[in-house]
Formats: C-alpha cells, structure tokens, sequence
C-alpha cells in the first residue's frame, strides 16, 4: 500500500508530522508539500518532515507519478486542507502537483481524505466540502476529542490522526 501525503498551508502541521509517524508504520508514504504549506511547516517548527527520508514529489512536478493514474496509489490524505485546497480541487484546476494527485484520486475513485482546519466555516467553504463529498472524497474534520483525557498535545493530535489513518487503511482495503 502506498499512500499520497499532501501538506497544505493551513494551520496544524503537527496533524502532518504525527500522521507520518504513524503511517509510515502501516505502509508507504510519499509526499507533497504546497509552497505556503513548507511555509507553515517552518512557521510552526515542523520542518523536519521534510527531512523525515520518505520521496518528497516538487509541487509543480506534473510528471511525477502521482499526477497520472496509471500509477498506483492507494489513495491520499490531505493533512491539514487549506480551504485554497480545498476550493481548488472542488473546481477542477490541477494547477499543482497536489491538486492534480487528488483530482487523480476521485477520477480513479481512490481514497481521498480531506482534513479542513478552519474556522468559522463560510457558506463557500461548507458547499466545496458538501461537493466533493458527493464526488467520493471523505473529510474528516481535524477536530480531535477529548474524552480519553489526552495527557498532551501529541496525544490529542492523535486522536485525529488514528481516525484518519483508520479511514484511509479501511477504505483502502475494500
Ligand atoms: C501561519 C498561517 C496559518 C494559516 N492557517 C490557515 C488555516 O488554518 N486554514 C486555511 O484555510 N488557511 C490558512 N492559512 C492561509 C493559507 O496558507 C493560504 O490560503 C494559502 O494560499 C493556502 O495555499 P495552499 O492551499 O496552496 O497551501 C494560513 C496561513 C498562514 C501564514
């Protein structure tokens, strides 16, 4: 199983940096980081995922596997979603690497996991998010719950991430 990581320049990229620890345990991962996502990466001193040793694909690398569908992924996760992602994909543009690798994921109905962060949610966000649940994607809100008292803030992160891993093994698998 080989898995897309996508890293987008929305708040949380410690969400990013637990799941590949987790995930890289489960199966392959490769990843793609959008420019402003490297910024935030570094902003909030996550940037050692980029040195994490798993294949890092250029942004604006079209013939890297990821942006064609004869190449076999088991799907991808994008953690976090900026809502720029997140409206770009919904529209179709393909102007990235990242965007084109999720485009690939719902014309080849391959799972892809989108994790919004942020808030409040405008009325554009919440029918880009309605749009592409209906074209097959999955959004798992990076919302993380409390009610196993997380000692810290990795504990609480995972709580996302255990969910999105599960999701993505599950759908995967069937
Ligand atoms: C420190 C920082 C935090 C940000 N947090 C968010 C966020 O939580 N959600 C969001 O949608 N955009 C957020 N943004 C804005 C995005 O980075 C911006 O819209 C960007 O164009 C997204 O590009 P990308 O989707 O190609 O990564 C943030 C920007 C910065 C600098």
């Amino acid at each position: 199983m080989k898995l897309i990581l996508g890293i987008t320049g929305a708040s949380g990229s410690i969400y990013a940096k637990r799941f590949l620890l987790h995930a890289k345990e489960r199966c392959e991962v490769e990843l793609i980081v959008s420019k402003n996502g490297e910024a935030v990466l570094k902003h909030e001193n996550c940037e050692d995922i980029l040195q994490s040793g798993v294949k890092i694909h250029k942004i604006d690398d079209f013939f890297a596997p990821p942006a064609t569908g004869s190449s076999h992924y088991s799907g991808m996760v994008i953690l976090p979603c900026s809502m720029g992602t997140l409206g770009r994909i919904t529209a179709g543009t393909s102007d990235n690497l990242l965007i084109r690798a999720a485009d690939v994921c719902l014309k080849e109905n391959r799972p892809l996991i989108l994790s919004p962060r942020e808030m409040p949610l405008s009325e554009i966000h919440l029918e880009n998010m309605l749009k592409l649940k209906r074209a097959g994607a999955t959004i798992v809100p990076a919302s993380p719950h409390f009610y196993k008292h997380p000692k810290n803030i990795e504990e609480l992160v995972d709580t996302v991430v255990e969910r999105i891993l599960y999701h993505h093994l599950t759908i995967a698998s069937e």
